[in-house]
């Protein structure tokens, strides 16, 4: 079977190197790919931007390809999956009207509240001096966010009404594009962070095991947001008592409004949660695809192919699939930054020690390489460099271990991924 995997960064580079795991997988194209998946013995590299549904489809019908899962969000949002099912192929990602639920803040906390889903109280704005007022009225800290996609940078968490009135002044003022015409206003949450990637068919829903994403550039999870710094999983705190509540409160609810919509959901149901010390959890957000670089941690340790859960899914047909097996022990994933990151970088430097870290037993996903003749950084974040362990501690050690080979001029990386599980 052929596949075709959408994307260009550590995600796609980790579902290319399982989906190759499997017997029944004789050739994985990403489109565009990077350094990493051109590597991969039976991955091929092709040039196409996510967008390009044409040349997508053409290439998919002309080649005979099987199955093809999107990566990221924005081609779903624009209804790829739309576009490819219109030709007769098939998809693993939600169709754009899906998609809404991570396209739309407003749209996905609408319906949270309809089905009932645990969530922070929000309000939803089309114009700055009601905004302000309210801001006034709730006190601070307290969290403003675009309504629409703006690559992780949407979400102001504010310490002051200050901050909250200038971030609503920035989204009213054209700062993220479109994104900004509506304004999510919300209470602020504290507590532990867990991001569970859920497989749905639009009936039944299976959730993946529970990781932890570390956002924040700086150590201590303090400075800007990023699009996610390092990743374990399984998250001690999300407990399978924990997970079975989610998997009623959050998963089933989700799957049974987009139902009542009408919308047939097939992918990945992404719910990011903030965790009380109590073990109660509110919904932060849903994604509608898989989290990076939370996949980089969920999948080393999926012992069930890949392929028969994704085609279980597509072909909707889930709720018969045995229990997704999964191998004892934890993952770590560290990711090695270009210095500047998330703010300015340079690009095109050149890397070195790889093999060595794979010599160690790592994983190394590339997120942001190009390939030519030498390895060059062609991103901010770079690479995810990844261990599987019988335990956490030897997991963590084994990607520290790997990511302390790796060098290129200005790399950075958090020296305490991890740090909530001791
Ligand atoms: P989101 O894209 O909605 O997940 O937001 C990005 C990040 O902002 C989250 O991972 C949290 O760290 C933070 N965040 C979002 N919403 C809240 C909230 N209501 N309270 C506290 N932090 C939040
Ligand atoms: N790791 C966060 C995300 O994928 O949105």
């Amino acid at each position: 079977m052929k596949v075709l995997v959408v994307g260009n960064g550590g995600r796609e580079h980790a579902l290319a190197w399982k989906l190759l795991q499997s017997k029944q997988i004789e050739q994985v194209v990403c489109a565009p790919g990077n350094g990493g998946t051109a590597g991969i013995k039976g991955c091929q590299n092709l040039p196409l931007a996510v967008d390009d549904f044409e040349g997508i489809s053409q290439f998919a019908l002309d080649e005979g390809i099987s199955l093809i899962l999107v990566g990221p969000e924005v081609p779903l949002a624009k209804g790829i999956t739309d576009y490819l099912n219109s030709k007769g192929l098939k998809v693993f990602g939600p169709t754009r009207a899906g998609a809404q639920i991570e396209a739309s803040k407003a749209w996905a906390k609408a319906l949270m509240q309809e089905a009932g889903i645990p969530t922070a109280q929000a309000a939803v704005f089309t114009e700055a001096a009601a905004a302000k007022s309210y801001v006034k009225a709730q006190g601070a800290p307290i969290v403003v966010k675009a309504d629409g996609l703006a690559a992780g940078k949407g979400v102001i968490v504010a310490e002051t009404v200050e901050q909250a009135q200038a971030a609503i002044d920035a989204m009213f003022g054209g700062e993220f594009g479109s994104a900004g015409k509506f304004v999510v206003i919300e209470e602020y949450l504290t507590g532990e962070e867990v991001s569970v990637l859920a497989l749905t068919d639009g009936l039944t829903i299976r959730p993946l095991q529970p990781a932890q994403d570390h956002k924040r550039i700086g150590e201590g999870d303090t400075g800007e947001n990023t699009g996610g710094m390092g990743a374990y999983a399984p998250a001690p705190i999300a407990t399978p008592e924990v997970m079975a509540r989610i998997q009623k409160e959050v998963l089933e609810k989700a799957i049974a409004a987009l139902k009542a919509k009408g919308i047939d959901y097939r992918g990945v149901l992404y719910a990011g949660l903030m965790m009380s010390p109590q073990g109660d959890f509110k919904v932060l957000e849903f994604n509608c695809r898989f989290g990076d670089p939370e996949t980089q941690v969920v999948l080393p340790l999926l012992e069930t192919p890949l392929e028969e859960l994704i085609l279980a899914c597509v072909e909707q047909r889930l709720a018969q699939m045995p229990p997704i097996a999964w191998k004892q022990g934890a993952a770590v994933t560290v990711v090695a930054a270009s210095g500047g990151y998330p703010g300015a970088y340079e690009k095109g430097k050149v890397v070195t020690g790889i093999e060595q870290a794979e010599a160690l037993g790592t994983t190394v996903f590339h997120a942001g390489t190009l390939n030519q003749e030498q390895l060059l950084t062609d991103g901010g974040r770079v690479l995810n460099v990844t261990a599987v362990g019988e335990t956490f501690d030897q997991a963590l050690a084994q990607a520290y271990a790997g990511i302390q080979c790796i060098h290129f001029e200005g790399m950075y990386y958090r020296r305490d991924i991890g740090h909530r599980v001791r």
